[in-house]
This record gives C-alpha cells, sequence and structure tokens, in this order.
C-alpha cells in the first residue's frame, strides 16, 4: 500500500489565507444577512484593474498567438530575453545594482519560487526566518522534512531559528548568534506581514554576516514598490558583496496588478557558489529546466510592458492609490487610539491589539460585531499574537469604511 509524504502530515492547520477564507464562508452561511457586509482586508490581493497599457500589451499578444506567422509555442524555460533584459536594466542596473539578464529566471510568481528555492540547498540546511512571517518559507521548508518537529504549545519548529520582530526592534531582525549555524536566511523588505522597511546599514550588515559565515540569504522584495523613503535599498544587489551570498525574488503582482495574471521572477547570480564551488545559478536553471515550461509569452509581454513610460506612470498611479488607503487606514485607526506600523513603505498595516485579546480573539471580534476582516498577526508565527494586518490593496470606499466600523467599535 502506498504511503503518504508524512512531512505533509507534520503541516499544522491550513495555509493561513485558506483558513481565513474558510472561516469567513462559515460565517456567511451562518449569517446570511451580513454576509454582503463583509469588507476584506486580509489577504493582500489587489483590486485595481490591470492598468491600460498592460492590457494593450495583452492584447497585442494574443492577436500574435493567433497568426501562424507569429505563434509562439513553448516559452524558453528561464523566461524570453526582452523580458530578462528589460528587468536586469530598469530594476537592477539603473539603480547601480549588477545583474545580468541570464542572472534573471521568470516564473509564474514569487510565492512558487520562495517555496521552491529551498529545493537546491542540502536536506540538512538549518533556515532562519523572521518570526512573524510569512508562512511560504516555513512551510516548504516543512514539506522538504528540514524544520524538525512542531511544538504546538509555543508554535515553533525545532530545527528553525527563529528571529523575532519586536516593535522595541523596530520589527527588524537581530544577527543570529555566532553558534547558530545558519545556511539560509529568508528576510523580506519592506516587510510582509509588519510593514517594516529595512535601511542599507542594516541590509549590508546582513550581507557581510552571510558571507563571513557562509549562508545564503533569500530576499523577497515583493513589495519594493511601495518605497516611499528615498534612501532605502530597492534590491539586496545594491549591498557590497550580495553578489555571492544573496538570490533575490520579485514580484509582478504588487507592483502591477498580477496576482491573477502570475508572473515574478528570481536573481541567482553567477557569483553564488556552494563551499565545493557549486554554482547555485545553475542548479536553479536545471530545477527550472526541468520542472517549469516558461511563463506564458503574452504574460512576458504584458510584464514587459510595465516597464514602458506609459505601464511605469500608470502602475505608481495604483501603487499611490492604495499607499492613499494605508494614510487612511493608518491615521484613521491612530486617531482611534490604535498603535498603527507600517504603511508607510509598505501596502500592510500592523496594528496592536486591545489589551488582554489575542490577534484570533480580535478577528473573531472584528468579523462578528462589524464585518471586517483582517490577518491575525498570531498566524505569521508566535510573534505576531498581539497583533492584527491589514493590508491597503482593497478599495478607497472598503478602506474608508473599514476604518469607519473599527472607530464604532
Ligand atoms: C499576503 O496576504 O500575505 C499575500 O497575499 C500573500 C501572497 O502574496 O502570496
Amino acid at each position: 500500500m502506498f504511503k503518504a509524504n508524512d512531512n505533509y502530515l507534520k503541516l499544522p492547520g491550513d495555509y493561513l489565507f485558506s483558513e481565513i477564507a474558510s472561516r469567513i464562508a462559515a460565517y456567511g452561511a451562518q449569517n446570511p444577512d451580513k454576509a454582503g457586509r463583509v469588507v476584506r482586508l486580509g489577504i493582500g490581493d489587489v483590486t485595481q484593474p490591470l492598468a491600460p497599457s498592460i492590457v494593450e500589451a495583452l492584447h497585442a499578444a494574443v492577436d500574435e498567438m493567433g497568426d501562424a506567422t507569429t505563434f509562439r509555442g513553448y516559452a524558453p524555460d528561464l523566461g524570453y530575453d526582452f523580458l530578462r533584459e528589460t528587468i536586469a536594466e530598469c530594476d537592477f542596473k539603473s539603480r547601480g545594482a549588477l545583474v545580468e539578464a541570464d542572472e534573471v529566471f521568470v516564473s509564474d510568481g514569487a510565492k512558487s519560487d520562495c517555496a521552491n528555492i529551498q529545493e537546491i540547498f542540502s536536506a540538512d540546511a538549518r533556515i532562519a526566518v523572521c518570526d512573524p512571517v510569512y508562512p511560504v518559507y516555513v512551510d516548504s521548508n516543512v514539506m522538504a522534512g528540514r524544520t524538525g518537529t512542531y511544538d504546538a504549545a509555543t508554535g515553533l519548529w525545532s530545527d528553525v531559528e527563529y528571529m523575532p520582530c519586536t516593535r522595541e526592534g523596530g520589527f527588524t531582525p537581530r544577527l543570529p548568534d555566532a553558534d547558530a549555524d545558519v545556511s539560509l536566511v529568508y528576510l523580506c523588505f519592506p516587510n510582509n506581514p509588519t510593514g517594516a522597511a529595512i535601511a542599507k546599514p542594516q541590509l549590508q550588515a546582513w550581507v557581510d554576516y552571510a558571507n563571513e559565515h557562509g549562508a545564503v540569504i533569500v530576499y523577497d522584495a515583493a513589495y519594493e514598490a511601495y518605497i516611499s523613503d528615498s534612501g532605502l535599498p530597492h534590491s539586496i544587489y545594491e549591498c557590497d558583496g550580495a553578489r555571492r551570498c544573496a538570490i533575490e525574488i520579485r514580484s509582478f503582482s504588487k507592483n502591477a496588478g498580477f496576482t491573477g495574471t502570475r508572473l515574478g521572477y528570481t536573481v541567482v547570480p553567477r557569483d553564488l557558489k556552494d563551499a565545493r564551488g557549486i554554482s547555485m545559478h545553475d542548479l536553479w536553471a536545471r530545477r527550472h529546466g526541468t520542472k517549469f515550461n516558461g511563463a506564458p509569452y503574452i504574460v512576458q509581454r504584458a510584464g514587459e510592458a510595465v516597464y514602458s513610460e506609459r505601464g511605469h506612470f500608470e502602475t505608481r498611479e495604483q501603487i499611490a492609490y492604495y499607499m492613499e488607503n494605508a494614510r487612511i487606514i493608518r491615521e484613521g485607526l491612530a486617531e482611534a487610539g490604535y498603535e498603527v506600523f507600517g504603511g508607510v513603505n509598505a501596502p500592510y498595516l500592523w496594528l496592536a491589539v486591545p489589551d488582554g485579546m489575542s490577534s484570533w480573539q480580535f478577528f473573531d471580534l472584528l468579523l462578528e460585531t462589524v464585518q471586517v476582516v483582517g490577518t491575525p498577526g498570531s498566524g505569521f508565527g508566535p510573534s505576531g499574537e498581539g497583533y492584527f494586518r491589514l493590508t491597503a490593496f482593497g478599495s478607497r470606499e472598503s478602506a474608508e469604511e473599514a476604518v469607519r466600523r473599527i472607530r464604532s467599535l
């Protein structure tokens, strides 16, 4: 008789956002009169339609696919050169960061890359994650059997190095102790879920740490387009030595509204080699070639349009719209006496829940009394307990309505 992968049985509960969706569905089924009133600021899903220049690029590419002379079959596994070159130029070289087009691996989104990247590291690699953290980094390593045993009382895995990100520390992690023996460090800035940003000297300290200790940083920069402080780094490759120790993952979901269109990329520099001199770039190319048949041509053309002059202008307007939502939520809740963090360089607001309540109790209170949905901080890890995440990706009306309702509590 066949046997399922035991590692999957270790995963506690459902994926966070699936759990929230089921709770909303259950609430709606029990309260049909209120179901239509629910304001959803839980999962960070965009609500603005694709920008006109992106839609035009999609239409043009669809026409090409419908014409025998311009039709394309399988895309190159690693991405079309037109997109890889545009990314290397516009996202990196223009900021003084050296990334070559053939170091950019185009994919169907940052979530898949975040989950898959661990495959090219050894089975006993010890991972370090921020706490709270985007659950995909930990869960994908659980599936790979790398995290040891789960302690339901603490919410911690025995073989994971947790780096608590607390309000006292500005929600940024401290470097692990010298004896932590960490191989793979996941960092996400601007941060999901806390909305914290990292300054260049702090990020440089991480790069120096990784180079000194032979660790790799997986840098998730999915929210870099939301940085508003001009001094903050947009890419880890703005730091000296990052090409030897860092992989960067980017998304088109949040900067251009591709959550349903699917496009992302990962940079693995050629200088990134393990202790034996093995090229992680070559391993990732090998993996991509074996397990992925390339992002669709029409979507890659849409991605290219994001970098056009019009595309840039239109997507910047969308980002400004969401950041205005962030301001409305931040200021509205702060005036009502809530302590609110984030929302300045990131589309997430991280608020301290009222004294004596847990994150899930606050979730239930908001859903049941004012029909507002957010994400309980503890869903991102034990240090998220006592906090609650709201996204700025809703419509203006939903941001204003959520503030009005929460204030009425
Ligand atoms: C979130 O809400 O944290 C994001 O939507 C997750 C994601 O981008 O996968």
